[in-house]
């Protein structure tokens, strides 16, 4: 790049605002957190019309020196487009401008099944931002995961250890399971008839329950760490069992694994999938198991989805000892557990429903 040729320095200074753009990524992550806290998209919603300024300041408990500030904030959720402005008319002579919702910030209006509010509050909650900070340290270093250079302590005995962190987490995957039942209904040939279901790793147990809800004849377990289940009421077809998944899972039709063994190494997922074989072959019968999670594919994927993709990928790496896997290191594991064959049957967003069979 020539530096004294004009053409040659605005490149400069557009790669720069390009750069800077990448440097300040997380200020669009914190600015969301910070909206969905002050609780400003149900506020808008609430409203019923687009809100004035004044307006969304009078409903807002905000220190009256930080006006200014809050008008700065929902520019940037502006131009990021989170938010839109409107011109609208307060009387005949006078024009005002006002907010209104986007796409992004209906998806998490508080009564939308699709409500991820509790998903960004635990994900830019700082025990797990501080992780990040560790990443190029934990390259050069023997701890397991950045997360336990942060902490002092793997992911899931910070959970059992921390009540606070443990409901902030276990909220943040339920609001992003509710989505399940968006989709519930197209998986009638995956879950018809089973007479058990078990969902390993169920967490809080909202899975299994729109499951049970479209599938009501089945006898459903939730199964999960005992901090987890701890104190969950059963309900006539279906019951928490607290237990270790590494040592025993209740035996069943069907074992359900969503969201699990992404958080694993593969050394450990074909230990988790063995004993997965175990609990569906139990009474001489021959079960499946139907695993949720992603798989990566970015010769089909649009850029965005394998973004996001990606992403959830380094989550794992920094977080705990899992990753993202394309077809290819799905296989490796089923086969590796002993398992015959398997059929990836359908996707959900960026998920897809893998079912395996002995
Ligand atoms: C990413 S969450 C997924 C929760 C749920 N399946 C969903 O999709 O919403 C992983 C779950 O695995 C559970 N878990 C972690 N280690 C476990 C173990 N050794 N045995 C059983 N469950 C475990 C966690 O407590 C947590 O609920």
């Amino acid at each position: 790049m020539d530096h004294d040729h004009g053409e040659g320095v605005n490149e400069l200074f557009q790669v720069q605002c390009h750069l800077y753009k990448h440097i300040f990524g997380f200020i669009d992550s914190m600015s969301i957190k910070c909206a969905v806290q002050l609780g400003i998209p149900d506020i808008i919603h609430n409203h019923g019309q687009p809100i004035t300024f004044p307006e969304l300041v009078s409903k807002l408990h905000i220190h009256p020196k930080k006006t200014c500030c809050l008008h700065r904030l929902m520019r940037l959720l502006v131009h990021s487009g989170f938010f839109t402005k409107t011109k609208i008319h307060e009387n005949q002579e006078k024009e005002e401008e006002a907010y209104t919702l986007t796409l992004l910030s209906r998806f998490i209006l508080k009564d939308k099944v699709t409500n991820l509010s509790p998903f960004i509050l635990a994900l830019l909650d700082p025990v797990l931002v501080s992780p990040w900070q560790f990443l190029g340290d934990w390259f050069q270093g023997s701890e397991l995961t950045p997360f336990e250079k942060a902490h002092g302590m793997g992911f899931w005995d910070f959970c059992d250890q921390s009540p606070e962190f443990n409901t902030i987490f276990n909220e943040a995957m339920a609001s992003d399971s509710k989505q399940m039942s968006l989709v519930v209904k197209d998986y009638s040939p995956i879950f018809e008839g089973l007479g058990s279901l078990v969902d390993v790793g169920g967490g809080t147990g909202i899975v299994a329950r729109i499951i049970s809800e479209a599938f009501p004849h089945t006898k459903y377990t939730v199964f999960d760490l005992p901090h987890v289940v701890a104190n969950l009421p059963d309900n006539e077809n279906l019951k928490y069992v607290g237990g270790d998944m590494f040592q025993y899972i209740p035996p069943a039709d069907a074992v359900l694994i969503k969201c699990i063994l992404h958080d694993w190494s593969d050394e450990e997922c074909v230990n988790i999938l063995k004993i997965c074989k175990e609990a569906i072959t139990s009474k001489g019968k021959e079960g499946k198991v139907i695993i949720i999670d992603m798989v990566i594919n970015q010769e089909k994927d649009e850029h965005d989805v394998t973004t996001s993709k990606l992403h959830f990928d380094a989550l794992m790496m920094v977080f705990v000892t899992g990753k993202e896997r394309d077809k290819k290191e799905w296989e490796k594991l089923f086969l590796e557990a002993g398992f015959s064959h398997y059929k990836i049957v359908s996707s959900f967003g960026m998920k897809s429903l893998i079912e395996v069979y002995p």
